[in-house]
């Protein structure tokens, strides 16, 4: 069925389908919309869940008063729908502040303003219960190379981390961290610019165990990277927290369109990537509907993500049960690439002294089989056409 429902777990950010339309180019072109309208709507959409920007929800500068008065509208919004909010995630790039970034801003005032804001959004976050919390670094970065010590800056990128995650223990949430890459804008340059960088970043924390990734699919892309293949590596390293679904057509700006525009054959893969993995997290989509639509073409673009998931879902469930496509993936061995290399037991010396591992393997005759990969993809683009 390609009807979404909350099992499917499709979660929307308030700031995707609330995207007023403002570019570089041109102002808002679509009203403001009250995030408590948008709850009802994604429910009646069959959306599982809900996420948001601490300003998305509470715009910046109001007092505690609004604060609160806001927060129990939304709660009350959340019980009367059943949505839940799986992730939440801190404004660090909107107000002129943070033009240098946040975490690691040359400015150490504008650094410790940002830890506080984002402890502040963290404490709503678990209220809320979220699970996982997203750093993304849009204004962590630079234009100029003199700019910015690339070096010194990831050192406070980890001592923001670390203190954040500090904060997290000592207040005994259930929440961990995940990043999300982007290779340049808003910033010429940002830091963490792909899933590989943040992979290893991670690697130097106080606390690795709390931090993951949220990779998005049209920033990989933008670096011209494979999605999927982030994603398995991902997965691989036990760090794919959470996801942000869209489309992208290349290597240009940010387009933010709704998953399954941009590159199709990608998030075929994708889809039957994470359909056929133990990631059990929320399907977030993270799309802006272009500045040409109303709100019935907004919200028309925010059931096309949900419909074009379920649709590639039942594409890859069909592709994987195909007999035709079963003896294909026989015929280019994937089945061997599921054997260890060496054998069960078997020491170096036994390799060294295998002599039909080197001295009479027949190189030439093995050069010469084909990997039968053409018929593997006609299939996939058989399945994909419907035909
Ligand atoms: C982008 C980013 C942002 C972040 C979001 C979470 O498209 O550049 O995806 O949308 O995901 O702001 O902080
Ligand atoms: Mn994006
Ligand atoms: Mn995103
Ligand atoms: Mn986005």
């Amino acid at each position: 069925t390609l009807t979404p429902s909350p099992a499917d777990k499709f979660t929307f950010g308030l700031w995707t389908v609330g995207w007023q339309g403002r570019d570089p180019f041109g102002d808002a072109t679509r009203q403001a919309l009250d995030p408590v309208e948008t709850v009802h709507k994604l429910a009646e959409l069959g959306a599982y869940g809900v996420t948001f920007h601490d300003d998305d929800l509470i715009p910046f500068g109001s007092n505690d008063a609004d604060r609160t008065a806001t927060i129990e509208r939304f709660k009350a919004a959340l019980a009367e729908t059943g949505l839940v909010v799986p992730m939440a995630t801190t404004n660090l790039f909107t107000h002129p502040v943070f033009k240098d970034g946040g975490f690691t801003s040359n400015d150490r005032d504008v650094r410790r303003y940002a830890l506080r804001k984002t402890m502040r959004n963290i404490d709503l976050a678990a209220e809320l219960g979220a699970e996982t919390y997203v750093a993304w670094g849009g204004r962590e970065g630079a234009e100029s190379g003199g700019a910015k010590d690339v070096r010194i800056a990831l050192d406070r990128f980890k001592e923001a981390f670390d203190v954040l995650g500090e904060y997290v223990v000592e207040k005994g949430y259930n929440l961990r961290f995940a990043i999300e890459p982007k290779p340049n804008e808003p910033r010429g340059d940002i830091l963490l610019p792909t899933v590989g960088h943040a992979l290893a970043f991670i690697n130097s924390l106080e606390r690795p165990d709390m931090v993951g990734l949220n990779p998005e699919v049209g920033h990989e892309q933008m670096a011209g990277l494979n999605f999927p293949h982030g994603i398995a590596q991902a997965l691989w390293h036990g760090k794919l927290f959470h996801i942000d679904l869209n489309g992208q057509t290349g290597i240009k700006y940010d387009q933010d369109l709704r998953f399954g525009a941009g590159d199709l054959r990608s998030a075929f893969w994708l889809v039957d990537l994470l359909e056929n993995s133990d990631y059990q997290g929320p399907r977030h989509f993270d799309f802006k509907p272009p500045r040409t639509e109303d709100y019935s073409g907004v919200w028309a673009s925010a059931a096309g993500c949900m419909r074009n998931y379920l649709a590639l879902k039942e594409k890859a469930k069909a592709f994987r049960e195909d007999p035709a496509v079963q003896e294909a993936l026989r015929a280019s061995r994937l089945h061997e690439l599921a054997q260890s290399t060496l054998g069960e037991g078997e020491k170096l010396a036994d390799l060294l002294a295998d002599r039909s591992a080197f001295e009479d393997f027949d190189v030439e005759a093995a050069a010469q089989r084909g990997m039968a990969f053409e018929q593997l993809d006609q299939l996939a683009m058989d399945h994909l056409l419907g035909i």
